[in-house]
């Protein structure tokens, strides 16, 4: 796996030390809203570190001058191989949302997959209660393709009962994306 850089940020693999930077907002509530898994323990954190480590599909974003870890992106082929088909997923601390973070390590990681490996087709999914989520997709030009109503859960209510949420899905095409960049040289 490629080691990418942008101007604030570092692109990398996950190590088994990065344990505490990723408790630091795994454990947040806020931060984990959304996703299909709870709050993480300390102990829970170091052995997610520790599998993400072997797990290409997770990014590790740090700034570059510091190096601390302040979120992760997640970016993993579909099934089958050559529909050249990738999702992609995000996950920030809180303490660094609202800097334009996400959305930096978001083109890096777009620009090595549409160049280097020859992707096809990007995909994401998200909860249309998630705003912020939603939002970054579309500074990153991806199209809102359909809203689905009630397509899982991921929690339960205080009475156990399922929290069933819709999803909004998204997608982006190679050429799409070679526009995208077109139109914003011919502005500059
Ligand atoms: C989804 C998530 C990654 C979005 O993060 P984010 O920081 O809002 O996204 P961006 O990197 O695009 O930052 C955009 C914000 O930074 C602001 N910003 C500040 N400085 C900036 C800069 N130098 N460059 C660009 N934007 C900047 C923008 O104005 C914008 O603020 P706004 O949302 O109030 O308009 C974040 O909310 C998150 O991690 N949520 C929890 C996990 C989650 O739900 N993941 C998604 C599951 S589907």
């Amino acid at each position: 796996m490629e080691r990418l850089e942008t101007e604030r940020l570092i692109l990398r693999r996950f190590q088994p030390g990065d344990g505490e930077d990723l408790h630091e907002y795994l454990s947040r509530k806020e931060v984990v809203k959304f996703e299909p898994y709870g709050v993480h323990s300390e102990t829970e954190s170091r052995a997610e570190a520790l599998r993400r480590s072997e797990d290409p599909a997770f990014w590790a974003v740090c700034l570059n001058d510091s190096g601390k870890l302040i979120g992760n992106l997640y970016f993993q082929q579909q099934m089958p191989d050559h529909f050249r088909t990738w999702e992609l997923g995000y996950v920030f601390n809180n303490e660094f949302q609202g800097c334009g973070y996400a959305a930096e390590a978001c083109r890096k990681l777009l620009e090595y997959g549409f160049t280097s490996l020859q992707i096809r087709r990007v995909t994401a999914h998200c909860d249309p209660d998630n705003a912020p989520s939603w939002r970054l997709l579309e500074r990153l030009n991806l199209r809102r393709e359909g809203h689905f109503l009630q397509t899982g859960y991921f929690k339960n209510d205080e009475q156990g009962r399922p929290k069933w949420h819709d999803t909004y899905a998204y997608g982006l095409l190679e050429k799409e994306w070679q526009s995208s960049r077109t139109v914003k040289r011919d502005e500059n």
